[in-house]
């Protein structure tokens, strides 16, 4: 039970950290300094045995050399701002694209918050343990206004879940929008496809795509639709309608579903495993959930001989509604001088 730490490599010629949190049930959380990534999750099933239940490497060459944001946290900006193109107080920004993902600035840049070092604030070392990990992230970095200071708390909590506070502050206005990008599966990180895996979110709100990835304009409803997760239902339910316009142009679920109002905690999500038992609850007071279902995986060879295959894992990533900075209909993802930034999601294992 508590935390312990190990080296893990260098990168940038900075040292990298793993810490290990384990509570009182034996689960246990690997997390590293480089890009605050979660690098295991080993839960049990409804037999007591217990397996990781995320996708990654088995060191840290493998999370530096691999673009998929493997277990880690996002910023400044999480998901896409199209064409990287967003005005500001009257000010034109223009963030790098990420060509690899087509025409629109993703998930921070080309050296977003995922590629980078992140400093220890403090380890607690309790029942409860929690890894709290800072990043200053420059004025003008990879476009963006402003210093921006992030903190982001993990703990491990005596229920089996993982609670991940975020919170940030700037010196000037930007979009600051912040998830983790864990690629779920919980019968265990080399079981194949998660296309049985059973899906219920709670909410019956999307915010539909264009051929560009992003939002339409729209808050639809999910009613007749093939992302009509409101009563559990299995992923190839709703992959099987190739003929849908989103699961088109999004190559399978790769949806943002909104929750409403930011502030108040709320069940997003359950995800089922029938194999394993495996339930993962996913709570958050963000006002959007990407859903996405590992469409761009393609076989990048994984831990212990696996592969990141194509469909083999699910992300649940709390956030604002992509290309919020251009979208003034959607909730705010401006940060002033004088604010603070602040939400938290829980992740919590459980089985039947
Ligand atoms: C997005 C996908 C994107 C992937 C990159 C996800 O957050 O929803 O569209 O391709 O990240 O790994």
């Amino acid at each position: 039970m508590g935390i312990t730490r190990k080296d893990f490599g260098v990168v940038d010629g900075k040292p990298v950290d793993l810490y290990t949190l384990t509570n009182k049930n034996g689960m246990t959380v690997n997390i590293m300094t480089y890009g605050g990534a979660m690098v295991n999750i080993l839960v049990p099933d409804r037999n007591g045995e217990f397996d990781d239940v995320i996708l990654g490497f088995d060191d840290l060459e493998g999370y530096v050399g691999h673009d998929t944001y493997q277990g880690a946290l996002i910023g400044r900006y999480c998901n896409r701002i199209y064409q990287g193109k967003f005005t500001l107080n009257g000010v034109d920004y223009q963030l790098p694209v990420n060509e690899s993902n087509g025409i629109n600035h993703l998930h921070g840049g080309h050296k977003g918050y995922d590629k980078r070092v992140w400093n220890v604030l403090y380890v607690a070392d309790y029942a409860e343990p929690s890894l709290s990990l800072t990043l200053t992230d420059e004025d003008g970095m990879e476009g963006y206004p402003g210093t921006v200071e992030v903190n982001v708390i993990y703990t491990l909590t005596e229920d089996n879940s993982i609670k991940i506070e975020y919170y940030a502050t700037t010196d000037k206005p930007t979009p600051v929008n912040l998830t983790n990008h864990s690629y779920f599966n919980l019968n265990g990180y080399h079981s194949g496809d998660i296309l049985n895996h059973r899906a219920q979110l709670y909410t019956d709100k999307f915010t539909p795509f264009n051929e560009a990835f992003c939002p339409t304009g729209e808050i639809a409803s999910v009613k007749g639709t093939p992302y009509d997760f409101t009563e559990p239902k299995s992923i190839y339910d709703a992959v099987k309608h190739t003929e849908d316009e989103q699961i088109r142009i999004n190559l399978g679920v790769d949806n943002s579903f909104f929750y409403g109002r930011k502030g108040i905690m709320k069940h997003f999500a359950t995800i089922y495993a029938p194999e394993s038992g495996r339930i993962l609850d996913c709570y958050s007071d963000q006002t959007a959930m990407q859903f996405y279902c590992g469409n761009y995986l393609k076989g990048t060879p994984g831990k212990n001989g696996s592969k990141l295959n194509y469909r083999n894992a699910l992300c649940l990533e709390t956030q604002y509604t992509p290309n919020s900075p251009n979208n003034d209909w959607l909730p705010s993802c401006i940060l002033n001088p004088g604010e603070e930034y602040h939400f938290t999601t829980i992740y919590k294992f459980s089985h039947d």
